[in-house]
């Protein structure tokens, strides 16, 4: 009796609190509203439509500087209160003084939003976002956008241009390094991973500052996976792949929402009503403001959409954009249209409620410089947690791709051990892209952390990657033909026991606007490999990328293959680490790596098509050159330890919740950690289903020779679609069910969805 006593009472309280809570956040919500209300109905047209406004930063470009813009105008503006929010300011200084400019020269002094690409890091850099979710680890990914809002709101930021959960299927699109891949299962809880560390729990807190989902909709989808080129997707696509971590995002309670370049069915996502305004305000009930990407308003006009700048204003407005980044066109022509009656002034109105509401609720009226503490900027700024937590990320993102007969891990007592490659040397690359914050040249190189943890090495080149120093708007210029360094490099390897090659692209080889029509080794890098592979076997070759690559020799000929991608400032430590064994890998890859780039897009949630052969003849969906599949597929990565799948059990019973059982056996003598991953396909629904889909996974740690039994469940949340209406449906039926190591690799069932 007590026991049940005891667990009513727990229950009781549970229910008090909850209603307290949610009273508590309602009546804070009605309070903002009120004053949101209030200073509305104070402000003038100008100053309405000055909060719709955002300028970058009067010291860095991160996009096309409109023909016309100019800082003297800006800085007029500003003092007018024709300002909302600025970008790419740096400094608690220079926040400071624009925010006492606005705060105490303009008539209602309405702060300032600071917005900055806050991306894998600020000052300490995570790895790329494409390589820290292949740690598939929720909890270390929020725990980096935590690190990384610390440090950003340290230096003045309260908004970051990120999570980008763009999903793409194309290694040439120089912007996958940005996002989490290829699925949207994976993608969605991703995105609400960063959006909860940027965003923290209490926006009272100057450590906290409003995310911004990125870029709404459709972006990584780009034609030829060249940037800014056209986008034309199907319904089913877009409503299955594409807009999932979207609205997973509204759901984790995003403040912003970034529209993006690209158009969709024709129209520009920036004038796009049916997106902004039916799906994301409407169909979602998203409270946020959404934000124009850089320019995307008067570009526009070159769409072929906007006649001008102002045509250009009167659309983007009226289709649900609340703020123009750097067009210069609601700030130029809004008041004007209002006047001729051409965008409502509840349109302006609604979008300064969202704008006001948010800086209400990060607390900005309260105190304007809650971000511009001097002190917090000296202490935060590369704490040695932050390092820490970023080596554990790091380690936690790199994928061994290849072991054969177990080389790695190397034993600390290696003697002979040739390193070569440029990329070796180089502490810039491996901080990526992305990354205008942080400071140059400040990761732990390959050849530092390999001498931090005691190896006997010898360095040589072998051959430079670049040909010249590249700054970052700049394209870079690779070396294809200077191999004056292979002799030295051929030597070496022919009298070490073991080489490690460090090859893959310059940090800016990947990232907005890099896209490349090749996937191979960029440069000399495959001539040096194949070089080195003559006189030396025994290679251990570290990918050091922003994409996957199309290593298809490497596969077949190098023992040991690690994509090491770019790990941010502890590169070198984490890399050593795992090559020396006090690292077990656990990273699994979530883009598909092509054998050929002719593969692309390649993607292992695919249809099964009309004619999925293969067949004797050649009427069937094949090449006549390379098979279908990828060289490596989502979900693959592999282990020191091993781990052995078995047991497979479906318990269907419940139509409200089929639960899915497994047992994995490490069966090695080392601990390690195994991502076990669900999938499931639907073998017969009103929309064609893709072959497989990610719908659950549980990163679990097994000692050696320990067994575990993991559960997974399937609700109609799992099992549902949406139907080309944009409904979600259920449909009941047959489907097979996978659990395993890979996309490709697991214990096969089926069961019934009644
Ligand atoms: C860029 C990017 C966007 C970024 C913005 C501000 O062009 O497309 O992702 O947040 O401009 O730098």
């Amino acid at each position: 009796m007590k026991f049940q006593f005891v667990t009513k009472t727990k229950l009781l309280l549970l229910l008090l609190c909850t209603h307290l809570a949610l009273n508590i956040s309602a009546q804070t919500n009605n309070a903002i509203d009120t004053k949101v209300n209030t200073l509305l109905a104070k402000m003038t047209l100008e100053e309405k439509i000055g909060q719709m406004n955002q300028y970058n930063g009067f010291w860095e470009v991160t996009g096309p500087t409109p023909k016309e813009g100019n800082a003297k105008e800006k800085y007029d503006h500003l003092k007018k209160g024709m300002v909302g929010a600025v970008l790419n300011v740096k400094g608690v200084e220079n926040v400071r003084k624009l925010q006492e400019i606005v705060v105490n020269e303009t008539r209602l002094g309405i702060p300032l939003l600071f917005g900055f690409d806050v991306i894998h890091g600020h000052k300490t850099l995570f790895p790329i976002p494409l390589a820290s979710s292949c740690s598939w680890d929720l909890e270390a990914i929020e725990k980096s956008s935590r690190i990384a809002a610390i440090e950003a709101s340290a230096v003045g930021i309260n908004w970051t241009f990120a999570p980008m959960v763009d999903i793409t299927r194309d290694a040439r699109w120089g912007r996958v390094m940005e996002g989490a891949g290829e699925d949207p299962y994976l993608g969605s809880k991703i995105g609400a991973a960063q959006i909860k560390g940027f965003q923290g729990t209490d926006f009272s807190s100057n450590s906290s500052i409003i995310a911004c989902v990125k870029h709404f909709a459709g972006y990584g989808f780009a034609e030829a996976g060249r940037d800014y080129n056209t986008v034309d997707v199907g319904t089913s696509t877009l409503y299955n792949i594409i807009l999932p971590p979207f609205k997973a995002a509204v759901e984790a309670d995003v403040k912003t929402v970034m529209n993006s370049f690209n158009v969709l069915n024709g129209i520009p996502a920036t004038g796009n009503k049916f997106l902004q305004r039916d799906i994301l305000k409407g169909k979602w009930n998203f409270k946020g403001f959404v934000v124009s990407d850089w320019g995307s308003g008067y570009e526009m006009i070159d769409h072929g959409y906007a006649k001008n700048l102002k045509q250009a204003a009167e659309l983007a407005a009226n289709a649900g954009s609340d703020m123009d980044m750097e067009s210069y066109s609601y700030v130029r022509h809004l008041k004007e249209l209002v006047e001729a009656g051409k965008v409502d002034i509840a349109v302006i109105d609604d979008a300064v409620k969202r704008i006001l509401r948010i800086k209400y609720e990060l607390g900005l009226f309260d105190n304007p410089y809650k971000y511009c503490d001097a002190k917090r900027e000296k202490e935060l700024i590369y704490h040695a947690d932050h390092i820490a937590a970023s080596l554990d990320m790091a380690k936690k993102s790199i994928v061994l791709l290849k072991n054969e007969n177990n080389l790695l891990p190397l034993v600390k007592t290696q003697k002979n051990i040739a390193v070569i490659g440029a990329l070796a040397n180089d502490k810039n690359s491996p901080l990526g892209s992305w990354r205008i914050g942080s400071d140059d040249n400040t990761a732990i190189s390959v050849l530092e952390g390999l001498k931090n943890i005691g190896a006997n090495i010898t360095y040589a080149k072998g051959a430079e990657l670049i040909t010249a120093p590249t700054s970052f708007p700049e394209e870079v210029k690779v070396n294809e033909t200077d191999k004056s360094e292979f002799t030295a490099a051929i030597k070496l390897a022919k009298k070490s026991d073991v080489v490690i090659m460090v090859l893959g692209e310059h940090g800016f080889q990947s990232g907005e606007g890099r896209s490349r029509t090749k996937l191979d080794l960029p440069g000399v890098q495959q001539q040096l490999l194949e070089a080195i592979y003559k006189v030396n076997k025994n290679i251990v070759l570290v990918l050091m990328n922003g994409r996957p690559l199309a290593i298809t020799w490497a596969n077949e000929h190098i023992p040991v293959i690690v994509e090491a991608w770019q790990l941010g400032s502890q590169t070198g430590n984490a890399i050593a680490s795992t090559l020396f064994g006090d690292n077990n890998p656990s990273a699994k890859i979530t883009m598909s790596f092509p054998r050929s780039v002719g593969q692309v897009p390649i993607y292992y949630n695919h249809y099964n098509t009309g004619r999925p052969g293969p067949k004797s003849e050649v009427f069937w969906s094949h090449y006549g050159d390379e098979i279908n599949q990828p060289l490596y597929p989502f979900g693959y990565g592999l282990s020191y330890s091993k781990f052995e799948y078995s047991n497979l059990k479906i318990d269907d019973s419940n139509p409200q919740k089929v639960k899915i059982f497994v047992t994995i056996k490490n069966t090695s003598t080392i601990a390690g950690e195994e991502i076990a991953q669900l999938y499931i396909h639907q073998k017969i629904a009103s929309i064609v289903r893709p072959v497989k889909e990610l719908k659950g996974f549980s990163k679990v740690k097994i000692n050696a020779g320990e067994t575990k039994e993991l559960e997974f469940d399937l609700t109609d949340k799992e099992l549902g679609f949406y139907n080309n209406e944009g409904n979600f449906v259920v449909e009941a039926g047959a489907f097979d069910v996978m659990v395993g190591t890979s996309s490709e690799q697991g214990l096969v069932g089926v069961f019934n969805k009644k």
